[in-house]
């Protein structure tokens, strides 16, 4: 899969790419991420690329023209044509089934603006689909970004070691995951449940999915609403 990322702040980045498992998918080749800055297709000499609201109004908008011209700008360094999504707290919102979809694309190209929003001819002029990662409003889409990366990228194929599979994740069954144990059998007083020493799998499959049941009953219980198979 190939990533570009169109941004007015690259050096956010760099961190959460060069560790874990977003560092390991890029030196396996499972992942190419590459990023933009937008402010290099400003046209003016100040670099400008927002401007006020027409109408009036609070803040700055991403102007069209350098969002627009970078956009056209990464999706020829490429010859497989990315997938536009723009990062604003106006788009559907992020979960584990639209990781999972966007881990399918060849390429995706993610556009992270000010929080004020876009122009809206942007979203028009590319084809782009909106995301938000949750209800709340972030300073810019640059964590967003990141957050969809991380969710989509250990969801491809070699991204994870062979140890950890995303198939018990949290969510990935419509649950929360079960609580999990490791050494010493006794922490401070705090025994590791009887069950999971006795290596009877199947007893233990079914105390898992019972604890994930209640735990998603007492946390979550909108994801046990219809739709969600138990
Ligand atoms: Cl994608 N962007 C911003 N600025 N705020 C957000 C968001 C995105 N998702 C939730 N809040």
């Amino acid at each position: 899969m190939r990533i570009d990322i169109l941004t007015l702040f690259p050096e956010m980045f760099e961190s959460p790419l060069s560790c874990s498992i977003l560092k390991r998918a890029q030196d396996r080749g499972i992942v190419d991420i590459v990023l933009t800055n937008i402010r290099d297709f400003a046209t003016d000499s100040y670099r400008k690329v927002d401007d006020k609201p027409y109408g009036g109004g609070p803040g700055m908008i991403m102007m069209p023209g350098p969002v627009f011209d970078c956009a056209e700008y990464a999706q020829k360094l490429s010859p497989e044509k990315g997938r536009v999504i723009l990062l604003t707290p106006q788009g559907q919102k992020f979960n584990q089934e639209k990781a999972g979809q966007l881990s399918e694309e060849r390429r995706l190209i993610l556009i992270a603006g000010k929080y004020e929003g876009f122009d809206e001819r942007i979203r028009i002029g590319l084809g782009a689909e909106q995301i938000s990662i949750g209800d709340y409003v972030l300073s810019g889409g640059e964590l967003a970004a990141m957050v969809i990366i991380d969710a989509v990228v250990r969801l491809l194929t070699g991204a994870l070691g062979d140890e950890d599979s995303p198939k018990d994740d949290s969510f990935s069954q419509g649950l929360l995951e079960y609580p999990q144990y490791t050494r010493p059998e006794v922490f401070r007083g705090m025994k590791v449940p009887d069950i999971l020493l006795s290596g009877d799998h199947k007893k233990i499959a079914e105390w898992r999915h019972q604890q994930a049941i209640e735990r998603t009953k007492k946390s979550r219980p909108d994801l046990l609403k219809d739709g969600n198979k138990l």
